[in-house]
């Protein structure tokens, strides 16, 4: 089994996985050799602090090993990919990959014999919106019922976190003036408009009145942020979406918490004053990457 979207997990996975996250978080020493003998190969095709962090830490603290290999120093820059991926598969109990596009992830499943996860593609990041669940859960106790409302561009975090929160009983609303082609996956909105929990508006102020979290991203997807070609484009997003901006105006009256899965650009999607603000959960969902790479260790390569 893989995890390349959530769409390859039963609800009662999903379910299974964010309460393990809670379990490993308070009892961690009972894990420390579950993986003992176990190897990750972790393949980096873009820019990383928490997933890399996350995962190499993980199988450091259940006792296994990871392996990490910037996919530009190795021979998948020239070779085939199932190839490769097939005689990294004979090394390794697992590979965790952040690739520029979902099709290769997808060809290296079908190449793997071992599970490939998901490090983040441009269309999804299951690995964070299950941390971002684990975050809602711990701080609330509960997920069915509540309401979050995700404000930014329609990006692999939208698409993710619509899947995450229409299979665990939240209601999501997003607000998303600017849709990412690339990203875009229209299976998911259907399947999550049959759900009844899920909404698109562009009512900013309505979406964030009784939402119990608030949740938002970048604009410009990272590989793109530095990059001068992107330069226009990144401009006409600024503009576009500085209405949409988190902040104390937006968030006036709210209580709800306020979640982002960084690497944040203050001023830009959050003001400053919001990402410190104490109903900000931003280092929590951090911190909760490790717990809940682990139970996802734990969940395929155990
Ligand atoms: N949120 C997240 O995936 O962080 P990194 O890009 O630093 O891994």
């Amino acid at each position: 089994m893989h995890l390349i979207t959530l769409k390859d997990w039963s609800t009662k996975q999903i379910n299974g996985v964010i309460d393990k996250s809670l379990e490993l978080k308070s009892n961690p020493d009972k894990y420390s050799f579950a993986l003992e003998d176990k190897s990750l190969a972790m393949i980096f095709q873009k820019t990383s602090t928490r997933t890399r962090l996350s995962f190499e830490v993980a199988m450091t603290q259940l006792g296994g090993h990871s392996v990490y290999m910037d996919w530009r120093s190795t021979n998948l820059v020239l070779a085939d990919l199932g190839d490769e991926t097939k005689s990294i598969s004979g090394y390794v109990d697992g590979i965790m990959a952040r690739v520029l596009k979902n099709a290769n992830l997808v060809a290296m499943s079908r190449a793997a014999s071992v599970p490939v996860i998901n490090g983040c593609d441009e269309r999804y990041h299951p690995c964070q919106i299950i941390a971002d669940l684990v975050t809602v859960k711990e701080k609330k106790g509960k997920l069915t019922g509540l309401k979050l409302a995700y404000i930014g561009v329609h990006n692999n975090i939208c698409n993710s976190l619509i899947e995450g929160c229409t299979r665990t009983g939240m209601k999501i609303v997003t607000v998303t003036p600017i849709v990412s082609e690339a990203a875009f996956d229209g299976d998911i909105v259907e399947a999550a408009k049959v759900t009844g929990l899920y909404e698109n508006s562009l009512d900013v102020k309505a979406a964030v009145e009784d939402a119990d979290v608030v949740y938002t991203d970048t604009w410009v997807d990272m590989e793109f942020f530095l990059d001068p070609k992107f330069k226009k484009e990144k401009e006409k997003r600024i503009k576009t979406m500085l209405p949409y901006q988190l902040n104390k105006k937006l968030l006036k009256g709210s209580d709800a918490l306020i979640m982002h899965d960084m690497p944040i650009h203050r001023g830009y999607e959050i003001s400053d004053d919001i990402v410190d603000d104490p109903n900000s959960v931003i280092y929590l969902q951090s911190e909760n990457r490790l717990h809940s790479a682990k139970a996802i260790l734990l969940e395929l390569l155990k």
